[in-house]
C-alpha cells in the first residue's frame, strides 16, 4: 500500500532562528496527529541537525534539497549524503527544477546523486517536469518519460522502489497556476503506466507520486483526491505553519 506524503519545500528561505520557529509551530500543531499521511520538511542544509532536535518527539521527518555528487574531498562548498544522514535527515530533495535549470545539473548528476543518496540509506523525492513551452507543444508526456529513462529509470528495481517521484510542471511552480486535478491525474497515471511497464504492477502501484507547483489549503484536497496523486511536495505554503497543516489535513 502506497503511503499518502506531505512534504515541504522551504528552498532558501528562513534564517535558523525563523526555521526553529516555524518547526516549532509545526510541531505543536501536530502534537496530537493520528493522520496516514507521512510529514516531511526540507529546511536549508544550515538548520538540519538543529531541526532534526526541535522535530525529534513529532510526527515529522527531515529532508535535505539537495546533496553533492561526491562522497567526500575537495569539492568546497558541497555537502555529502554522509553529511546529511549524520544530521538525522531521511530523505533528499533532487533534480527539482530549479536545480536543473539555475545549476545546470544534467541527467548524469542527477543520477549519480541518487545512487549515492540511496549508498547513505537516504530516500530520494526525485523531481520530474515539463516547462510551460513544452506542455503548450504536447510535449509535456516526451518530456517526463525522457526525465525518468535518463535517470531512475536506470537504477534496480529495488534501488528504485527506494525512491519517492514528484511530478512538479514547472510552469505551476511558484507562479500560482496550479495543474488542474484532471491535469494532474492525468500525468500521474501516465508515469505510474511508464513504471509498470518499465518495471512491474507492484512497483508501480506502490510508488508515492507528490504533485508539487502551487498547491495550496484551497486546493490541496481536490488534487490529493485523485486516485494516483499521492499527496504533495509544497514550496510557498510550507513556510507557513497553519497553512501547510491545513494542507497536510486536506
Ligand atoms: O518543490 C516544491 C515547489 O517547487 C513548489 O513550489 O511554491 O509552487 O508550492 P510552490
Amino acid at each position: 500500500m502506497r503511503k499518502m506524503i506531505v512534504a515541504g519545500n522551504w528552498k532558501m528561505n528562513t534564517t535558523l532562528p525563523e526555521g526553529q520557529k516555524l518547526a516549532e509551530e509545526l510541531t505543536s500543531l501536530l502534537s496530537n496527529y493520528t493522520g496516514e499521511k507521512d510529514i516531511i520538511i526540507a529546511p536549508p542544509f544550515t538548520h538540519l541537525h538543529a531541526i532534526g532536535n526541535v522535530i525529534a518527539k513529532s510526527p515529522i521527518h527531515l529532508s535535505a534539497q539537495n546533496c553533492a555528487s561526491e562522497e567526500s574531498g575537495a569539492y568546497t562548498g558541497e555537502v555529502a549524503p554522509s553529511m546529511i544522514a549524520s544530521t538525522g535527515a531521511q530523505y533528499v530533495i533532487l533534480g527539482h527544477s530549479e536545480r536543473r535549470e539555475y545549476f545546470e545539473e544534467s541527467d548524469e548528476i542527477l543520477l549519480r546523486k541518487t545512487q549515492l543518496t540511496l549508498k547513505n540509506k537516504l530516500k530520494p523525492i526525485f523531481c520530474i517536469g515539463e516547462q510551460l513551452t513544452q506542455r503548450e507543444s504536447e510535449q509535456h508526456e516526451a518530456t517526463v518519460k525522457k526525465q525518468l529513462e535518463e535517470t531512475v529509470f536506470k537504477l534496480s528495481k529495488s534501488d528504485f522502489q527506494q525512491i519517492i517521484l514528484a511530478y512538479e510542471p514547472v510552469w505551476a511552480i511558484g507562479t500560482g497556476k496550479v495543474a488542474t486535478p484532471e491535469q494532474a491525474q492525468e500525468m500521474h497515471a501516465f508515469i505510474r503506466k511508464l513504471i509498470r511497464d518499465k518495471f512491474d504492477e507492484s512497483t508501480a502501484e506502490n510508488m508515492s507520486i507528490l504533485y508539487g507547483g502551487s498547491c495550496k489549503p484551497a486546493n490541496a484536497a481536490e488534487l490529493f483526491g485523485q486516485q494516483d496523486v499521492d499527496g504533495g511536495l509544497i514550496g510557498g505554503a510550507s513556510l507557513k505553519a497553519d497553512d501547510f497543516y491545513a494542507i497536510i489535513n486536506a
